[in-house]
């Protein structure tokens, strides 16, 4: 069987997916693709042109000629910078919103594969296993238990974890994951043949360490 030299990372929000593809890509000397981030540059070009987050023709429109440039630590929409701006929750609700549309997805498919070059390539987001890079060589699936993704991203924020602020980001994070799991599109969930990793009671090293290990085997 024909394999790509690819490693997908899928998962839900704040399961640490980013920063163990990231890690994981240094490590091997591979490419890095947020896959996230083109749904989100996606969400925020669109409210940038008042363009309403339903309006799929439109909204497909724009990401086939997004005009982005990734650097290694900054990315540029339409030549500005727009790295912090994309992380907000509003932007990633709206990334939701759009990646439920069809034409939106078909849009932006190509775009992610041209990331794959004879260096190899760490993609994370919620659909490279399933969809993006079927003949991926190592598909893993990462999770952890709401609470402690809420957790995580309260810490990432500079925010207590406990409190207002930790209610209402554990509440964005299940809302999100509801919204990801129940579309028709591209739903998030573990592709057939990915390896289910849990961290909720790992380190960012020792998660990077058995994702390499299960590399190695193959
Ligand atoms: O970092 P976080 O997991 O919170 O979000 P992200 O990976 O940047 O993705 C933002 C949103 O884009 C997700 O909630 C998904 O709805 C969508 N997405 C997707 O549908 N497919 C992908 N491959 C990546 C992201
Ligand atoms: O990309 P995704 O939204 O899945 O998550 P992330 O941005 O990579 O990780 C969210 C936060 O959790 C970051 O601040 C990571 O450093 C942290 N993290 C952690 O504390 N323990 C892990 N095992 C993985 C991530």
């Amino acid at each position: 069987e024909l394999r790509m030299k690819v490693i997908a990372i899928d998962g839900p929000s704040a399961s640490g997916k980013g920063t163990v593809a990231a890690q994981v890509a240094a490590i091997l000397n591979r490419d890095y693709l947020d896959s996230g981030a083109l749904y989100r540059l996606t969400a925020l070009y669109a409210s940038q042109q008042n363009i309403d987050w339903h309006n799929e023709h439109e909204i497909a429109t724009l990401a086939y000629k997004l005009p982005v440039v990734f650097s290694t630590d900054s990315i540029l929409l339409n030549g500005m910078d727009v790295t912090a701006a994309i992380r907000t929750e509003t932007i990633g609700m709206g990334a939701s919103a759009i990646a439920a549309l069809p034409a939106v997805r078909t849009a932006l498919l190509q775009r992610q594969r041209d990331f794959l070059t004879p260096r190899g390539l760490v993609a994370d987001g919620r659909d490279m296993a399933s969809v993006v890079f079927p003949q991926a060589e190592l598909k893993i699936f990462l999770t952890a238990s709401a609470p402690i993704r809420a957790q995580r991203r309260a810490l990432q924020l500079g925010l207590a974890t406990d409190g207002a602020d930790y209610q209402r980001i554990l509440n964005e994070i299940e809302k999100r994951d509801q919204a990801d799991r129940s579309r028709t599109v591209a739903p998030l969930k573990p592709a057939n043949d990915a390896i289910i990793l849990d961290t909720s009671l790992l380190s960012i090293k020792e998660s990077v360490e058995k994702v390499l290990d299960w590399y190695r085997k193959i």
